[in-house]
């Protein structure tokens, strides 16, 4: 049984997305830190995104869950924090190089994008899958230290 918590938040286009994970997540026996939004009533995604970073910057979470729209607006917003690194995925291929090569730590998705099995799939593989690390190491440290 996990002990870890997992960060979870949408806007309102991806509340029923997050009712619908937050349940799966619940079943998988993860605790889940709820962020919002509490309803369908429209809001801003880059607040629920800049609450996810918060969260991780904070390590009240190691890993979370976004979703909006598309997942693009909300994956943006997160990333804005550079200990975050949130990834849009629509299947289970990008979700498990997600963490094979990227070694993301947010999972976005889109409430208008992705069908609930589909997205049920993406998030028990960004769980369980592992970061390969070696040459994907290096390049993922240049996220953390951006010369720019
Ligand atoms: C809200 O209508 C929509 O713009 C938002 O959920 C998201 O898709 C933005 O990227």
């Amino acid at each position: 049984m996990p002990s870890e918590a997992i960060a979870i938040a949408s806007d309102h286009a991806g509340y029923d997305l997050k009712l619908l994970l937050t349940k799966e997540l619940q079943d998988l026996g993860y605790a889940v830190l709820d962020l919002g939004t509490g309803g369908p009533e429209s809001v801003d995604y880059p607040d629920f995104g800049f609450a996810m970073a918060a969260a991780i910057r904070d390590g009240r979470a190691a890993r979370g869950v976004l979703m909006c729209g598309t997942g693009i607006g909300i994956c943006i917003a997160a990333n804005r924090h550079p200990a975050v690194r949130a990834a849009v995925v629509h299947d289970a291929y990008g979700a498990r190089l997600s963490r094979q090569h990227n070694d993301a730590n947010v999972l976005c998705m889109g409430g208008r994008t992705i069908g609930p099995d589909v997205a049920r799939e993406c998030l028990r593989i960004f769980l369980e899958t592992p970061f390969d690390g070696g040459r994907h190491a290096r390049r993922v440290d240049k996220l953390t230290h951006p010369k720019i």
